[in-house]
């Protein structure tokens, strides 16, 4: 696939065999054809993770490039408020107690139809450098455990719940307001590529259905410690100014690396989602 990337003066560059490509080449502003979408597309689903660099993107534009991959999607938090529902701001500086991202995690895994990928741009980097993000391929982690261990998993389900990330950021979940929470499989073949992949995460992923608490907790802890450490599976992106980074939400997770304080660091993040998506990654809660 990245050899035979039709675009005439773009080169690709696999970051890892595992994940990752970064694009030189491409004004992501210039009209993309139906082919190249095509291939963009498929290069989407194979590398999970695009880092396109020398981007100058507006905010509409930015929102026109995610638009090729589905619709755009409406954080929670800016359902009820004013401003573009579309643009997820992602800001910490030397006011900020926490630092939105910093804990391996899918983004919004505790919806019914949670976002199939975001795109993130940084405006601001933080001076003397830092505020890398991580990746993790979830379809190799699943493939490095072992069989006994992936025969065990196809049988469970999860419960995701943005309380337990909110908890994590030390704010109190609001009695009586509802709150976006969901059952997954914890294996799920990914819609396009098929693989089977791990649908369990630290920021979102509150218990096993079928085990009981002590159980749960001690496979979920085992779980989320194989993602923080099974490096063979990651890859590493390091923000240069103009870098658009696309990542495949549900094959990865991601790490916000805060390692920048008190610099400020600023990017808006669009998400999309597949209002078709299949059963499977839009689970109701019973
Ligand atoms: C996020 O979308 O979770 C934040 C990623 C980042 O800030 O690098």
């Amino acid at each position: 696939m990245l050899e035979a990337f039709p675009a005439p003066g773009v080169t690709l560059t696999a970051l890892t065999p595992s994940i990752g490509c970064e694009i030189r080449g491409w004004d992501l502003r210039e009209p993309i054809s139906a082919a190249a979408a095509d291939e963009l597309r498929a290069l989407f689903v194979e590398r999970a993770v695009l880092v396109f660099r020398n981007q100058t993107l507006d905010r509409e534009q930015h929102k026109a490039f995610a638009r090729h991959f589905g619709e755009l999607h409406t954080h929670p938090s800016r359902r009820d408020t004013r401003g573009d529902p579309h643009i997820f701001k992602v800001q910490a500086d030397a006011d900020s107690t926490l630092n939105n991202g910093g804990v391996w995690h899918s983004d919004l895994s505790c919806e019914t139809n949670p976002p199939l990928g975001s795109a993130l741009l940084l405006h601001e980097l933080p001076d003397g450098g830092g505020g890398d993000t991580l990746f993790s391929n979830m379809c190799d982690v699943f493939d490095h455990l072992s069989q006994p261990m992936q025969n065990l998993l196809r049988g469970l389900s999860a419960w995701h719940d943005i309380r337990r990330d909110l908890r994590q950021y030390g704010i109190t979940p609001i009695p009586g307001k509802s709150y976006p929470q969901a059952h997954h499989p914890v294996v799920v073949n990914h819609p396009v590529s098929q693989r089977e992949l791990l649908l369990v995460n630290r920021a979102f992923t509150e218990r096993l259905n079928e085990l009981e608490s002590p159980a749960s907790d001690a496979l979920l802890e085992f779980l989320f410690a194989r993602i923080a450490q099974d490096v063979r599976a990651q890859c590493r992106v390091r923000w240069e100014p103009g870098t658009l980074v696309l990542w495949d939400n549900r094959s990865t997770q991601h790490n916000a690396v805060w390692d920048y304080f008190p610099n400020a660091r600023y990017g808006e993040r669009v998400s999309i989602i597949d209002p078709q998506a299949p059963e499977k990654f839009a689970t109701e809660v019973g």
